[in-house]
């Protein structure tokens, strides 16, 4: 891996309504092919991430669940897409990613992966690295997003900006 190729950046969600707005940015600069890996642990608000971003740009005004059992949840896109919504943390063996649908998911649509590393050698490396870490209050998170430059470099500074301002 080419480090000096990757660029990363922070951002400080001071409560749950900053990480949605967070999501909500991120969503409108996403298409089909981009893949969203939230890392961080157990009630850090990769959920609640994905809830916001998926609400922003999907067609159906449905619940957004948690995939925790399923592992995969599907929501349809306003501009025709498709969103995969995947949470491997109960996920098995590596051989199950092909059964719910990981290649096709990568392929075509916007993925988001909760728990990606048993994933790891399989997704590709153009994806974004999302970690949730806790901050200093209660309802604060660091988040810190890591990707390749020529596919986000312009895209979070964009987002830095709007959510420093
Ligand atoms: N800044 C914040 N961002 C996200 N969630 C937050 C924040 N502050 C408090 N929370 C709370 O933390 C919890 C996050 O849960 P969830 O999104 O399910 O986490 P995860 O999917 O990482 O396990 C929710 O209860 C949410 O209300
Ligand atoms: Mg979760």
């Amino acid at each position: 891996m080419n480090e000096t190729n990757y660029i990363t950046c922070q951002l400080t969600a001071v409560n749950e309504e900053a990480t949605a707005a967070i999501a909500r940015s991120l969503a409108h600069m996403c298409h089909s092919g981009d893949t969203l890996l939230l890392e961080g642990d157990v009630g850090m608000g990769k959920t609640t991430f994905a809830r916001s971003f998926i609400s922003e740009i999907s067609s159906e005004k449905t619940d957004i669940t948690s995939p925790t059992f399923t592992l995969l949840q599907t929501y349809p896109l306003i501009d025709g897409g498709t969103l995969w919504h995947f949470d491997l943390y109960r996920l098995k063996h590596r051989e199950e990613l092909v059964e719910i649908g990981l290649h096709e998911a990568l392929e075509n649509g916007i993925t988001l992966i909760e728990w990606p590393q048993l994933a790891m050698s399989e997704l590709p490396d153009s994806a974004l690295e999302i970690t949730l870490l806790p901050g200093l209050t209660h309802d604060q998170r660091i988040f810190s997003l890591s990707g390749m430059a020529p596919v986000w470099k312009e895209r979070l500074g964009v987002l830095k900006e709007t959510m420093d301002a």
